[in-house]
């Protein structure tokens, strides 16, 4: 049996607001915030990596629960942004922390990184393979975005999230699910090695491409259903979720999914709004967000709902345990 046992956030500190791509595209505030609902995100320094950012969220974390890092015994770092595609982020994380003996992997799930992450790091608990697992969902968007494509470049965001999972006397981890459907390989990608992969053409400028009109339909189509599928399987019904936060893509994404399951749409926290689409990160910073304003709480059972680039889902139903 597995909790959570310490949590932790981080958003760079440049604020970047709707009239900042006034500049560089042909865009406005009135059509970004009524398409996608984001107000402001915040973007890394130039020398800032998803690694940095990661050891911050870290820090948050050691900050709020006072901690032990120093025997961590796997680090699971999940992310579309790494630093370099060698080494992988947890081992940049693990060098940067000096934690001693840890195994170190990096979950490449895009925005159902993070939940990927904690269904792992429950497993290799339980399993009794290891005692205390730190999940990070870190992102560096802003310098994987392409900047001259106005359909995608006014959603990102960078930031970091952290979690400790450990052994525990009572289940908190309650029910999972997984998927993806590969055929939708080629609306969502990065690609720099050639133009044509597996006989599909490709925009290989090693920056996110996406058809935003597709994705928003997979969702919007799919994920009230995973979310449904889910909580039956708990032997739940909505009614006994007190929280689900899905993966914050677009705040049009999550309204939809509100009222394809008739569930209130104030007990759906998000991050979209203020930081923008983080990927992997964006499901705990809306938890952060959620308990600084007084609603997440300790006993709380919560659906998280990570959904993107495959096109992958990953949710978790949770027993809150902070
Ligand atoms: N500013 C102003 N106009 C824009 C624009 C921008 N930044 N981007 C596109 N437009 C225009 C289009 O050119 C189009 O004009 P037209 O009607 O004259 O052809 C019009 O706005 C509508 O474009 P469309 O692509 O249909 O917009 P949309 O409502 O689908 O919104 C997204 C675009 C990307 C915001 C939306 O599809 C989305 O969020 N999809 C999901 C993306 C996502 O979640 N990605 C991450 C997965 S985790």
């Amino acid at each position: 049996m597995s909790k959570i046992t310490a949590f932790g956030t981080y958003v760079p500190e440049r604020i970047i607001d709707n009239h900042y791509f006034e500049k560089i595209i042909d865009t406005n505030d009135e059509w970004i915030l009524s398409r996608t609902g984001v107000k402001t995100r915040r973007f890394s320094k130039e020398g800032e990596f998803t690694s940095d950012m990661s050891v911050k969220a870290v820090k948050d974390l050691q900050k709020n629960s006072g901690a032990d890092i120093s025997d961590i015994d796997f680090i699971i770092a999940c992310t579309t942004s790494p630093d370099q595609p060698m080494p992988n982020v947890a081992s940049r994380v693990q060098y940067k922390l000096g934690i001693q003996n840890t195994g170190c992997n990096d979950v490449y799930a895009a925005c159902a990184g993070f939940v990927y992450g904690l269904q792992l790091a429950h497993g290799l608990v339980t399993a009794g393979i290891n005692k205390k697992v730190l999940i990070i969902g870190a992102e560096t968007l802003s310098k994987i975005t392409d900047f001259e494509d106005r359909t995608s470049c006014i959603l990102f965001g960078d930031a970091a999230g952290a979690a400790l999972v450990e052994p525990s006397e009572e289940e908190h981890f309650i029910a999972f699910n997984s998927g993806t459907n590969g055929s939708f390989g080629q609306d969502l990608y990065l690609s720099h090695k050639k133009n044509s992969i597996n006989g599909v053409e490709m925009r290989c400028n090693s920056k996110i491409v996406q058809n935003g009109k597709s994705i928003f339909k997979w969702a919007v189509g799919n994920i009230p259903i995973k979310i449904k599928e889910l909580v039956e399987k708990a032997g739940l019904t909505l009614d006994d979720i007190d929280y689900i936060v899905p993966h914050s893509a677009n705040l049009r994404i999550i309204e939809a999914i509100a009222k394809s399951l008739d569930y209130p749409l104030k007990k759906m926290p998000e991050s979209i709004t203020e930081f923008g689409n983080t990927s992997s990160a964006s499901i705990p910073l809306a938890i952060a967000k959620s308990r600084k304003n007084g609603g997440i709480k300790s006993g709380d059972i919560i659906l998280m709902m990570g959904f993107g680039g495959g096109l992958t889902f990953a949710g978790a139903i949770i027993k809150w345990s902070l």
